[in-house]
């Protein structure tokens, strides 16, 4: 039976821009992105929005700014192309949709939700999730719209993907970008998750990351809260990071506590690095990571908060 959560005053979202090296002239553009991202998501929960538009709002305006490896300025795989996921979950039915490896998709988050909505399935990949965007009446965009000078760049740096992963999510150097993601609770306590990437620089074609892969890459529960994560996917993989912290919430645990005993778990498991961001059913928020930085930001009783440094933490009102 379909669960309606416990009715909210009030509505939460927290987005999240990426845990990695995030390099000190993409900061200003990063707390930026974020803040217009939580924002956005904000504002239609105030007007009795469901969690679902709002984490797909809050991941578009992540999607279409070029400071985020999603959607525009997407990373390149190893051929130089640019390969999406993108995921979306409900929190009161637990359907999911999700979309990886596509191409020529402006924004992965909107083809995701239509995969929950419009199939009986939760993930299509490669040909056939372009073929079903096509369906839907998504246009491709050439993909020379989704690929920024910085992409470039970078693609020329990481050629090799094993010498990608320490450096973006280790703290060698300070190059390359992640995933974005929102979780939010709307005022009917319903809960959602989504969450859009290019991945990781220079990955295999075909290459999958945790992102659309549900209870991995993230997790939305009315019962319970709903989680996103960000850094290297197959690590998240390998310790099926969200479902963790939301069994560890089960148990318990307040969103920060179990944010942070997911990554500390991750580190010590698998030596793998990244960040999360949590919502309880009660509204309750938990941020953490374990790499250099991570975009974050998140509003609650009219209050924006965001930071990108360890124990950074700026307030303002949501106007
Ligand atoms: N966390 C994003 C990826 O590894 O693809």
């Amino acid at each position: 039976m379909a669960m309606n959560g416990v009715r909210q005053d009030n509505p939460v979202v927290v987005v999240h821009g990426g845990a990695w090296n995030i390099p000190d002239q993409l900061l200003e553009g990063s707390k930026n992105g974020a803040k217009a991202s939580a924002r956005a998501a904000y504002r239609i929960l105030k007007m009795g929005g469901s969690a679902l538009d709002a984490v797909v709002a809050a991941v578009r305006v992540l999607e279409d700014d070029v400071n985020f490896d999603a959607g525009t300025g997407s990373v390149l795989n190893s051929n130089g192309e640019v390969e999406m996921d993108a995921v979306i979950m409900d929190g009161k039915t637990l359907n999911a949709g999700g979309v990886a490896c596509v191409q020529n998709i402006k924004n992965p988050i909107d083809l995701a939700r239509l995969v929950m909505d419009k199939t009986e399935h939760v993930l299509l990949v490669g040909k056939g999730a372009n073929q079903f965007a096509e369906e839907m009446g998504i246009k491709e965009i050439p993909v020379s719209q989704l690929v920024t000078e910085e992409a470039r760049r970078e693609f020329n740096c990481y050629k090799q993907y094993g010498n990608a992963v320490e450096e973006l999510f280790g703290r060698k150097k300070d190059l390359s970008h992640d995933t974005v993601g929102a979780v939010a609770l709307d005022m009917h306590g319903n809960i959602a998750y989504g969450m859009s990437t290019g991945g990781i620089t220079a990955k295999r074609p075909g290459r999958v990351g945790d992102s659309p892969i549900v209870g991995n890459g993230g997790y939305a529960d009315n019962e319970v809260g709903a989680v996103s994560c960000t850094g290297h996917g197959e690590s998240i993989i390998k310790v099926c990071l969200a479902h963790s912290i939301i069994s560890y919430m089960e148990q318990g645990m307040s969103a920060q506590e179990a944010a942070e005993k997911g990554l500390m778990k991750m580190d010590q498991r698998v030596n793998g690095h990244g960040g999360v961001i949590v919502v309880g059913k009660n509204g309750d928020i938990g941020t953490f990571f374990t790499t250099p930085r991570m975009t974050w930001a998140w509003v609650k009783d009219n209050k924006l908060h965001y930071g990108i440094e360890d124990n950074e933490d700026n307030c303002e009102d949501f106007e």
